[in-house]
């Protein structure tokens, strides 16, 4: 009994201290310091997004060297792996946000945000328009921002190689506002087809999911969606929830390419098990308002009825990265993303930075990349800021990036949801890669997620949201 005591007296200290160590990171969170503004008289680093690559960059950065200035048409970071979490409701959208002046308000010299779209870069006179693209304009809603430094961090977007009606039909995967038009449209599915008078054949339709791409986003999302069917939908829609059907289309021959064999299988494996029809070796060729057109492995074509349909086949460049490649064809060959060398800089243009999805490297194109890089980025404009100090250093850029080591990419780990609390891992482990899958490793996906949470208040807000699911189930009701 003495040692259970004294077990119990350790817990309850141990519970005390990491209790009393979150209240003082919630305070210090909430609590920012007072902050100068910049000195006019050093120079502008304007950032553009508020992505992974940007927020990492905006963390190391010491803001005290630059003038800084965050351009992103969202106020806000998101955290991208929990999102299809989000579509049916797993995880609240709020918890996965961070608002971008919980950052900068931290910072030790004050950071000028701008919530506004930048549609172009002129690298030859430094300088880049800013629109305000928000329902409400003021006075002005567009401007020009000249630049010292610029880093280009503003991700990419959804790939439809073009495919007729993918853009009106579909919903896409990316961004916040895509996981609550995915949950309305699923839950307006789900209540149209229990209108009274329905055929069964448009109940059929309503209720057949159809995902395209069998790429990580792909897999998560019909994970995800078929979780909320079996473990909610079951108790609150009996007679609906048997009949609702989940199809992932794959041109390619299996799903998750980038995964190791074995990860693959299981992952096929268990959708198998849980019902998900995978269909690969087949290409979606039109899509229409209630039926895509699909090419089968033997060539054959195939209209397939859906009430639902999520676009997941990867990304492609945007426009703003489109038109600055075009201004230096010699350099930028790439139409994926802009071409950097071993500093990030951008090939052909003398001081613009460039990462994460935005860019053409042989990195794919994740989180973890991205957030390497804006860590690396920090570390450079950190070294940069430092020799503007010294005026015994050559000003040229090139001779200062010489003494500044080049990125080098950690690979840590690939890791996905894939339903029924199973989650697939490849993990880099003494220059191997250990796999692993099932329901350990999803409690090692959730450690992971969760300690990878930007702030203490996401990780709260997440930790809570998954605990109110396992006590009252996932909210069905629609926006
Ligand atoms: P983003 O994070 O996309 O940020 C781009 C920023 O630029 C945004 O703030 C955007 O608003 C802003 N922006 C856009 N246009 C402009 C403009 N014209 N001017 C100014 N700002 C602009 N990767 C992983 O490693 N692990 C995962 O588990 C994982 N899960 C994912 C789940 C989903 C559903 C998705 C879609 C992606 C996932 N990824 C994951 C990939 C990861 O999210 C991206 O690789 C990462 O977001 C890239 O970071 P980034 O900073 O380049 O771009
Ligand atoms: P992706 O590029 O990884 O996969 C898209 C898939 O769609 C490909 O397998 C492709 O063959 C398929 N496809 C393309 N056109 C098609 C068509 N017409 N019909 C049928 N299939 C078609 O894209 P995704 O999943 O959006 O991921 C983008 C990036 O984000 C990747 O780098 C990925 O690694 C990363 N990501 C990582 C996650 C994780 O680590 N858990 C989660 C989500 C995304």
């Amino acid at each position: 009994t003495s040692r259970l005591r004294m077990a119990a007296r350790l817990a309850y200290g141990a519970a005390c201290v990491s209790l009393g160590f979150t209240g003082m990171m919630i305070y210090q969170e909430q609590h920012p310091g007072v902050q100068p503004p910049p000195d006019p008289k050093k120079k502008t680093l304007v950032i553009l997004g508020t992505g992974w690559g940007a927020t990492s960059l905006l963390k190391g950065l010491k803001t005290e060297n630059f003038n800084v200035v965050v351009v992103s048409p969202k106020n806000y970071f998101l955290f991208t792996p929990l999102l299809p979490s989000c579509t049916v409701g797993t995880v609240d959208h709020r918890s996965v946000m961070q608002p971008i002046r919980y950052v900068t308000r931290h910072k030790k010299t004050a950071v000028q945000v701008l919530e506004g779209e930048c549609t172009n870069i002129d690298p030859k006179t430094r300088t880049i328009v800013v629109e305000d693209n928000s329902d409400i304009r003021g006075s002005t809603s567009s401007t020009t921002l000249p630049y010292d430094y610029l880093v280009v961090a503003v991700g990419a977007e959804n790939q439809t190689f073009g495919i007729p009606g993918v853009r009106e039909y579909a919903c896409f995967l990316k961004e916040i506002w895509d996981a609550k038009k995915i949950r309305t449209r699923l839950m307006d599915c789900i209540e149209t087809a229990a209108f009274a008078g329905q055929s069964e054949e448009e109940i059929q339709r309503l209720l057949h999911m159809v995902v395209v791409g069998g790429g990580p986003t792909g897999v998560e999302y019909a994970a995800e969606l078929h979780d909320f069917i079996v473990e909610d939908l079951s108790v609150w829609y009996p007679d609906i929830a048997g009949k609702v059907k989940i199809t992932l289309i794959e041109a390619l021959p299996n799903v998750l390419p980038a995964f190791s064999k074995q990860l693959i299988d299981y992952t096929e494996s268990t959708f198998k098990e849980n019902q998900i029809d995978v269909l690969t070796k087949t290409k979606v060729k039109t899509v229409k308002e209630r039926e895509i057109t699909v090419e089968e492995p033997n060539g054959a074509s195939r209209d397939i009825p859906y009430g639902l349909l999520v676009w997941a086949t990867g990304n492609t460049s945007r426009q703003v990265v489109r038109n600055l490649i075009a201004t230096a064809p010699e350099k930028q060959k790439q139409r994926r993303g802009l071409e950097v060398d071993e500093h990030l800089r951008a090939l052909g243009m003398d001081s613009v930075f460039a990462l994460g999805d935005a860019t053409a490297t042989k990195y794919a194109p994740t989180a973890q990349v991205a957030s390497q890089q804006g860590a690396y980025l920090a570390a450079v404009f950190n070294k940069l800021g430092a020799m503007e100090k010294d005026d015994a250093i050559s000003p040229d850029l090139d001779t200062r990036l010489e003494a500044v080591k080049p990125f080098k990419y950690s690979h840590y780990a690939s890791l996905a949801y894939i339903g029924s609390d199973k989650a697939i891992a490849d993990v880099s482990f003494l220059n191997g890669n250990v796999s692993a899958g099932g329901v350990a490793t999803y409690l090692f996906w959730r450690s992971v997620y969760l300690s990878n949470l930007f702030s203490t208040r996401n990780r709260c807000l997440v930790a809570s949201d998954w605990i109110k699911r396992t006590l009252f189930g996932r909210d069905i009701g629609r926006d």
